[in-house]
């Protein structure tokens, strides 16, 4: 069912909220956040669509368009959980493919473009954070009604962080940069919440639970992993440093707010191992 063709809506499909099923592509629907958005998306007895370059009934690569014709024909919202943090392709496929997704979603007659983003990205001076900063702006300006949803750090990337240092005996911990991680399912629910609304021509942000600091993440993370690793406090210099200790990759009172503390998340992860 397309959202711009109302008289072929299936009115006798719908999902647990009353909403009638959709069709709905994820763009990055095999990633950390989007495997969770599809399978809160199905659950909600929406039809969806798992893009991605290695997907084998969509294959889409947001860096050069390919695809993207043939996976939206017929969408009605489109889910963009994509993602790129290589310093060489992260501007192709977050920014220019955003700008290439948009395209196609007009041609595909798509009325809803949702855009996960992260909180604080237009305040904190990360290359990254810029790309990401320049993909919400190209959504703003364009012609599909939007949402876009930022959340904070979820806890896998908090998790991996840690596990990759480490390695190396050692785990950044800073008690002056303040951090609010959310777990990436509890995020994806706010991210197919927008999918299945209005579209808000809006931002709406995801927060965890916690406001806390790297230094007790670290060491939560120490404790409930049992792994030795020092905490070294890293200090971040500059403009950068000055941002990360203003607290603006948290939100104090966020649209959504997670359940599912750090300590808790870990713990669950480590009873499925
Ligand atoms: N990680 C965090 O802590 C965090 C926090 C807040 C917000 N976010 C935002 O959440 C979104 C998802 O992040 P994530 O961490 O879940 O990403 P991720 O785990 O790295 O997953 C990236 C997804 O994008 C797909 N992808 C990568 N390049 C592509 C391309 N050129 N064309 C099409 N698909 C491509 C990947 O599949 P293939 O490799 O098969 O293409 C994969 O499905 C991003 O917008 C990110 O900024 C992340």
């Amino acid at each position: 069912m397309n959202a711009n063709t109302a008289e072929t809506n299936n009115v006798n499909e719908s999902d647990s909220s009353g909403t009638a099923a959709l069709d709905i592509a994820v763009a990055g629907g095999t990633g950390t956040l989007g495997r969770h958005v599809v399978e809160e998306l199905r659950a909600r007895g929406h039809r969806v669509r798992v893009l991605s370059r290695g997907s084998d009934r969509y294959p889409v690569d947001l860096s050069t368009g390919a695809g993207l014709a043939e996976a939206l024909a017929g969408c009605d919202v489109v889910v963009d959980a994509a993602n790129s943090t290589s310093p060489r392709t992260m501007r192709a496929t977050l920014v220019d493919g955003t700008r290439r997704l948009l395209d196609a979603e007009r041609a595909a007659g798509v009325g809803h473009h949702v855009c996960v983003s992260i909180v604080g990205c237009d305040r904190v001076p990360m290359p990254y954070y810029k790309v990401k900063t320049d993909q919400e702006a190209l959504v703003a300006a364009g012609r599909v009604p939007w949402t876009i949803v930022r959340a904070t750090q979820f806890h896998e990337l908090a998790a991996s962080l840690f596990t990759a240092t480490a390695r190396v005996r050692f785990l950044p911990a800073s008690t002056s940069v303040p951090v609010q991680p959310v777990a990436a399912a509890e995020a994806a629910r706010a991210v197919a919440d927008a999918a299945g609304a209005a579209p808000r021509n809006g931002r709406i942000e995801v927060a965890g639970p916690d406001r806390t600091d790297l230094r007790a993440l670290a060491a939560t993370w120490r404790t409930t992993t049992a792994r030795r690793a020092v905490l070294l406090p890293v200090p971040i210099p500059g403009r950068l440093g000055r941002a990360l200790r203003a607290g603006h990759l948290t939100d104090a009172s966020p649209d959504v707010r997670g359940t599912i503390g750090f300590a808790q998340w870990l713990e669950a992860r480590r009873r499925t191992e």
